[in-house]
């Protein structure tokens, strides 16, 4: 299991230190939430950011997933690309030409990641599945940090998980949302891949350090 921890729960003033602390616990990935204030009712951050945390994800080998929750996200791939984006994800509620935008991603030099809102069937991936490198379960209404898990979250996993394997795909399937050491087992079982955690990272009972601990052990013991 790849861990993500979201950075939207971080002390952004101590923006660097804070994500060190999760990668140095072992948290493989860095997941970069991105809100316009009109796909969803909330506005976070932009390319600079990712460009600020460049350095330290080359210097920890980190990979930078950059999720983009707003509308026209095709005007912004290459200012997300060249601002140090591995992966940039997209919502096919926010894409009329879907394919287009996952070639733009790739043409740009990223891997390419599709995700859906909770409502959303799982059908609309169907056709952009052979051409994608990471799906996205959104596992609470995107939007904010610190939310419930949507328990039928969990029957979407293993129907992409089915439909995945049975493509005989090699994308990588994530889940964003409302995850904790007591559901994490859930997830995993249900065969996601990566696994992205905010508040249970930055800002849970112990250290970054424990909180990310308690994580991968909530996983061994099931394992
Ligand atoms: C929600 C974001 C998530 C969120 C995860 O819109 O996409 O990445 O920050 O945070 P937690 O783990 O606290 O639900
Ligand atoms: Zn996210």
């Amino acid at each position: 299991m790849i861990l993500a921890p979201s950075i939207l729960s971080a002390d952004f003033a101590r923006l660097e230190n804070h994500v060190r602390e999760a990668l140095d616990a072992g948290a493989e990935w860095m997941h970069v939430d991105v809100m316009d204030g009109h796909f969803v009712p909330n506005i976070t951050i932009g390319p600079l950011i990712v460009r600020a945390l460049r350095p330290l994800a080359k210097a920890t080998g980190a990979v930078v997933d950059v999720h983009l929750m707003i509308e026209n996200p095709e005007k912004y791939i290459s200012d997300f690309a060249e601002a140090g984006s591995d992966i940039i994800t997209v919502h096919v509620e926010a894409c009329t030409h879907l394919h287009r935008t996952v070639q733009q991603i790739k043409e740009a030099g990223c891997k390419a990641g599709v995700t859906l809102n909770p409502a959303t069937s799982v059908s609309t991936l169907e056709e952009i599945l052979p051409y994608v490198d990471l799906v996205l379960v959104m596992s609470v209404n995107p939007g904010f940090g610190g939310q419930a898990y949507i328990p039928t979250s969990t029957e979407k996993i293993r129907t992409l998980r089915r439909m995945l394997d049975a493509a005989g795909s090699n994308a990588l399937l994530e889940v964003d949302g409302g995850v904790k050491a007591t559901n994490i087992r859930e997830v995993v079982s249900a065969g996601v891949d990566v696994v992205v955690a905010g508040s249970a990272v930055f800002k849970g009972a112990g250290t970054v350090a424990e909180n990310v601990e308690a994580l991968r052990d909530a996983v061994r013991e099931w394992a």
